[in-house]
């Protein structure tokens, strides 16, 4: 990063010296032009003069406006290949230790059963991210693939509660939820599981890893016009100022109790730009840090989700 930002230095300051002694000229153009005894006679002069100065500025903001965020584009994909890297060599250098582990001779039937479970983990964790690296480079180059089928609203939030209850490990019934059981609903049921289940593996992932019980809800509720989705949960909460800045890609929240936990930051760039794709909303709620949060998604049932009761 430090390199790409001294090898930009360089054209920047050469770009603006030139902005700059273009301005002087022009400006010196143009009073040269006010002050000369006969203006009239050289009036297209100075009207050249003050087109070619408000241009000069409209380029120079507009360039300046793009540097700022391809800036910012490089170091968010900086900071993601450090992630990437990271989830990708933690699970395998885990994968190498149980290995290693379980060559040795004189491991007892319960340790081989905890290395190979250990095991599992590491794949499963390997595959989520994969999968999501995928659905976000999808997302991002194609605004996702859309295939339309039908499904029950409480079977799709059952599933997807279960899912992530298995993914963590947690007791049947550890996610409370509910939902309307007579309401189906044709949409992409891939994109809104994949929606879904994102919200709830970041519920329990940020909920607190102490002896406090896990509380994580799912409520949905259907009225004509609106299927409504919300995922709350108790654990370190959001700041206020970084609610919007979650849905960015690679964004994570710069605390330590998001830090310790593992993560890339797409999870909720893939949800919103899904959300989009379904015609819908996702806003996220919390009161700040340690206070618990709210995503909330709002389908619009005009647009690609249909419901019937
Ligand atoms: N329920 C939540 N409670 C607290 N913070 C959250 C919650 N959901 C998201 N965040 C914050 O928003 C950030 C972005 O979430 P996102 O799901 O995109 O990435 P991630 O969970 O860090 O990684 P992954 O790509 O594995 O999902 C998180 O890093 C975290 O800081
Ligand atoms: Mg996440």
């Amino acid at each position: 990063m430090r390199s790409s930002k001294r090898s930009i230095s360089v054209p920047i300051i050469l770009a603006t010296i030139t902005v700059i002694l273009s301005v002087a000229l022009l400006v010196g153009w143009i009073l040269i032009i006010l002050l000369s005894e006969d203006v009239g006679s050289e009036l297209w002069l100075l009207v050249i003069g003050v087109v070619s100065l408000v241009f000069i500025m409209a380029v120079s903001v507009l360039f300046s406006v793009s540097l700022v965020r391809e800036m910012n584009e490089v170091t968010r994909q900086t900071s993601f290949i450090d992630s990437v890297t990271h989830e990708l060599k933690s699970p395998l250098a885990s994968l190498r230790l149980c290995l290693e582990t379980l060559d040795r001779s004189g491991l007892q039937q319960e340790q081989r059963r905890q290395l190979r479970q250990m095991m599992y983990d590491d794949v499963e964790r390997l595959s989520i991210f994969i999968d999501d690296i995928l659905t976000a480079s999808r997302v991002a180059h194609e605004g996702g693939t859309h295939s339309i089928a039908q499904a029950g609203l409480a079977d799709l939030v059952r599933d997807c509660v279960e899912v992530i209850e298995r993914r963590h490990r947690l007791l049947a019934g550890s996610i409370s939820w509910s939902a309307p059981e007579d309401v189906v609903l044709t949409t992409d049921v891939v994109a809104l599981e994949t929606v879904l289940k994102n919200l709830l593996d970041n519920a329990v992932k940020y909920s607190p890893t102490d002896d406090e019980p896990l509380y994580v809800r799912v409520n949905a509720t259907v009225d004509e016009s609106y299927v409504v989705l919300e995922v709350i949960d108790r654990g370190v909460g959001i700041p206020k100022k970084h609610l919007k800045q979650v849905f960015d890609r690679f964004f994570r929240v710069p605390v330590e109790s998001v830090r310790t936990r593992h993560g890339s930051g797409l999870g909720l760039y893939v949800v919103q730009s899904l959300v989009r794709m379904l015609g819908g909303r996702v806003t996220a709620h919390s009161e700040g840090e340690g206070k618990g949060t709210r995503m909330e998604i709002r389908l619009d049932a005009s647009k690609s989700t249909r419901i019937t009761t």
